[in-house]
């Protein structure tokens, strides 16, 4: 480039981000047309971060899809710019979901966005703040049921059968065409489909979802081929590895307590076309994983989110990863969401108190 060029080129505005959701990026792939509205925040476009510590651990090469850099701090919002767009298209005024939390936050914030009436119902008392926040500031009708999501989910169906309401949970099918959008990423930037993908599993739309995704993209040839997909659930609420819904489902990971997924026999087929594996990991494992993959890579999830990375983690100790694979992990929401939960491990928040002096910081820092 000649020195002039160069300057030109210095000179030219570097422009926004030229991102433009996942919609418009994936169009032809999606169940939309010219005339379907696009409602969108700009999601998708998620970093895809190269992982030193967990190459290291299972001896090849690991990458971290870190799906909590969405607009509403979670992978939700691929299917929810897909199924809010949807909705309008086919005229609804009001939109209803059953959520953990994440569905509510990222649903609120399209809807809002659409001019809908967004309707969450949500666990009573078992939503991470930050979650319930989001809709509340989204305007949403939040409404906390005595019960697990597995009621709130049964209620959302039955609100969306008998009244002018469309459902947005993951039995929509519109929701995983555009959650799988997050696998067509992944091999855009790879260049190549990863041996084995790994996620937590919680109503199982997600994994259900990356596979249709990967195997389309076989399909057309844009991979060679597909990975295997590893799913973990939390020991607490992990009925898909039990082969029987949990009446009872408990774990720390709020985001994945479900004890009926509704895409369960999906995630069942996923597991098996690709030859892949369902199992779960303790909350002390999740909780572990979280931990270090903050102070490790700089990535901060929420328990839930640190399921997979946990399973990965223990599946490489056990020794059941040959060396030399590629392997992708996503970590689907933000830590920010549940800051109670990610400090409630944490024996002081607070290391020193000091008054405002260089040496008596330098002194607490341990460098003087
Ligand atoms: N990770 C997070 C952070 C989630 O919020 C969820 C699901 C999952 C993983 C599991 O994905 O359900 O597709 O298997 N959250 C739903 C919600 C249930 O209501 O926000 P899945």
């Amino acid at each position: 480039m000649s020195a002039s060029s160069s300057q030109d080129a210095a000179r030219r505005p570097r422009g926004a981000h030229p991102w433009r959701g996942v919609i418009e990026e994936y169009r032809d792939w999606l169940p939309v047309d010219d005339d379907t509205p696009v409602i969108t925040l700009g999601e998708g476009g998620t970093p895809l971060v190269h992982s030193p510590w967990l190459s290291r651990l299972v001896r090849g090469e690991v990458h971290v899809k870190v799906e909590g850099s969405n607009p509403t701090g979670s992978f939700k919002d691929r299917g929810m710019t897909a199924a809010i767009s949807v909705a309008v298209a086919e005229g609804a005024k009001a939109v209803v979901c059953a959520s953990t939390g994440n569905t509510s936050a990222s649903m609120t914030a399209y809807a809002a966005r659409a001019g809908l009436t967004p309707i969450v119902l949500v666990p009573h008392g078992r939503i991470a703040a930050g979650k319930m926040a989001q809709a509340v500031m989204h305007g949403a009708e939040v409404i906390q049921v005595r019960g697990g999501f597995d009621e709130c989910l049964q209620i959302s169906r039955g609100l969306a059968d008998t009244y002018p309401v469309a459902l947005v949970n993951s039995v929509n099918p519109v929701r995983l065409q555009g959650q799988k959008t997050a696998s067509f990423e992944i091999v855009d930037v790879l260049g190549r489909a990863p041996d084995v993908h790994v996620l937590p599993v919680g109503n199982a739309g997600n994994i259900s979802a990356y596979w249709i995704g990967f195997r389309e993209y076989a399909e057309a040839g844009v991979a060679q081929d597909t990975p295997r997909l590893w799913g973990f659930q939390a020991a607490g609420a992990a009925p898909i590895v039990r082969g029987a819904p949990v009446p009872d489902p408990d774990t720390v990971a709020t985001a994945i307590r479900i004890g009926n997924p509704a895409s369960w026999r999906l995630a069942e087929a996923a597991r098996d076309e690709s030859g892949g594996r369902i199992e779960s990991v303790t909350d002390e494992q999740i909780l572990t994983a979280q931990r270090e993959l903050g102070a490790r890579e700089g990535i901060f999830v929420e328990p839930a989110s640190a399921a997979g990375v946990a399973g990965l983690v223990a599946a490489a100790e056990a020794g059941q990863v040959e060396p030399g694979l590629t392997v992708t992990v996503t970590v689907t929401g933000h830590g920010l969401k549940d800051t109670e939960t990610a400090l409630s491990g944490v024996e002081s928040v607070v290391d020193s108190v000091i008054d405002a002096d260089v040496s008596a910081a330098a002194e607490v820092a341990g460098l003087a």
